[in-house]
């Protein structure tokens, strides 16, 4: 069973505190939790079970996510399969907790990824096995070798933070048919990638984890706030493991009020999609610019590495090797004045060296990131080896089929003609349902060198 999954420490823990935080009956005085009656208007606790707010978010998701297909199984989100976090990170953290045994679980990671997941399992001290994504635009899983390994999970991000496609659908789907241990799927961009959320999966799979953010699409950075949605028994287990009272009253409020804001949600998730889309398509045609990626929350180009020194100068702040991911330049969405601002910038800068041409080296990976490491000596990697000859074609999904690889690279320099990967795109593909063949990736990245620092 999926509960099975739980550390041993976990599994044998009687919660320590009520998930209630008011005793269950309303007749009852609460002379429980050692507050100071003459306390301010903050003086009691908040709500530890935060139904409230799942209930809020629940109906938020339904109204600004893509639909899954029709015809999965009824299914109710309630805090049994929903748990509010603060934010995405702290749902990482928590996973890392609750499954993953210090010094003996190991974890598979496919680089380049989000540098939090390799900083987790380096505390809690988890081997981890980097297996890099594959295929032209690192959207392909190496299925294989993921689940062959003797890990006790996989975890994802798609959309790829830094890589800023989503990984193809069939991939997701095989790596859940064939890997029995946990798969955790990192989402926190999934509002804006033009694809439903794999948390439609849950109620067939209870090996799956999906973790969400309200910091990015939902605009609401500053509270801090995301979410763990998994089948129950795995939430238990979590809930089990975290903290009391984890959420701040005020916080929720907050939250509760912008949540049931739905046409303004909508909306502002359209104009950071529109904007993102409009700036992409802007960047593709800059000189010195490469490929172009923007199914997420935010645009990756490839760029010569003194691209960004060079937005510097010119005023703007920009990731350059994301995630220790060498030739790539990962920029947010800014105001589009903003956006205009940094495109003139870069129309206007001298044409140095030419964007690299991702013309991927082939062969079979064997540097070091095949290896498994113990957390300790694995600070987030970097470095790129090159390569592929992807021919993606499709996907399925959810339900769902998309089609893969629609014009998501746009040769260097744009001039090419080709139009960059965006989350307008993607919604367009997976509406298609056009079902193709997929196609064997083939090996693209290979992490060599060590990480730059902590990166978001
Ligand atoms: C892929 C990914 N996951 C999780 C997070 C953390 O999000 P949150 O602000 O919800 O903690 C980020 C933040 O940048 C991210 O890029």
């Amino acid at each position: 069973m999926a509960g099975g999954l739980a550390r041993e420490v976990i599994r044998s823990m009687r919660s320590a505190f009520p998930f209630d935080s008011r005793p269950g009956r309303h007749d009852l005085i609460n002379l429980r939790d050692n507050e100071n009656p003459f306390g301010g208007p903050h003086r009691h606790y908040p709500d530890n079970r935060n139904g409230d707010l799942v209930a809020a978010y629940a109906r938020a998701l339904d109204a600004v996510e893509i639909a899954p297909a029709p015809g999965g199984p009824e299914w109710h989100w309630g805090a049994d399969s929903i748990l509010i976090t603060r934010g995405a990170a702290d749902g990482l953290d928590l996973i890392f907790r609750t499954f993953f045994e210090p010094g003996s679980d190991a974890v598979a990671v496919t680089p380049p990824s989000f540098a939090i997941f390799d900083e987790l399992a380096a505390v809690y001290r988890i081997a981890r096995h980097p297996v890099p994504l594959l295929g032209e635009n690192l959207d392909r899983l190496d299925v294989g070798r993921l689940a062959a390994l003797p890990v006790k999970g996989v975890i994802l991000c798609d959309p790829g933070n830094p890589t800023g496609t989503c990984l193809a659908p069939e991939d997701v789907l095989l790596l859940l048919d064939s890997f029995r241990g946990l798969v955790v799927i990192d989402e926190a961009y999934v509002e804006c990638s033009g694809r439903p959320s794999y948390r439609h999966l849950i109620p067939d799979r209870p090996n799956l984890v999906v973790v969400r953010s309200m910091s990015k699409a939902l605009g609401m950075a500053a509270l801090r706030l995301g979410a763990v949605l998994a089948h129950p028994e795995l939430l238990l287990a979590l809930r089990k493991a975290r903290l009391p009272f984890a959420l701040p009253g005020p916080v929720t409020a907050q939250a509760m009020t912008e949540l049931s804001q739905l046409a303004m949600l909508r909306g502002q998730i359209e104009a950071f999609a529109g904007e993102r889309d409009r700036f992409a398509a802007e960047l593709a045609g800059c000189p010195r610019v490469g490929r172009v990626f923007a199914e997420a929350g935010f645009v990756t180009i490839e760029g010569d590495p003194d691209l960004a020194a060079e937005l510097r100068r010119a005023g703007f702040d920009t990731m350059p090797e994301p995630m220790g991911w060498p030739g790539h330049v990962r920029i947010s969405v800014g105001r589009p004045s903003a956006n205009s601002r940094l495109i003139a910038a870069l129309k206007a800068a001298p044409r140095a060296a030419q964007a690299p041409k991702t013309t991927p080296e082939t062969g079979p990976e064997t540097g070091p990131g095949t290896a498994p490491e113990t957390a300790p000596e694995t600070a987030p990697e970097t470095a790129q080896t090159p390569g592929t000859t992807r021919t993606a074609g499709t996907a399925h999904s959810p339900g769902v089929t998309r089609e893969t690889g629609t014009g998501a690279s746009t040769g260097a320099g744009a001039g090419a003609g080709v139009e960059p990967a965006t989350g307008a795109k993607t919604r367009a593909a997976w509406a298609l349902r056009t079902a193709r063949t997929a196609q064997a990736p083939q090996t693209a990245w290979s992490p060599r060198s060590q990480g730059k620092g902590r990166q978001t």
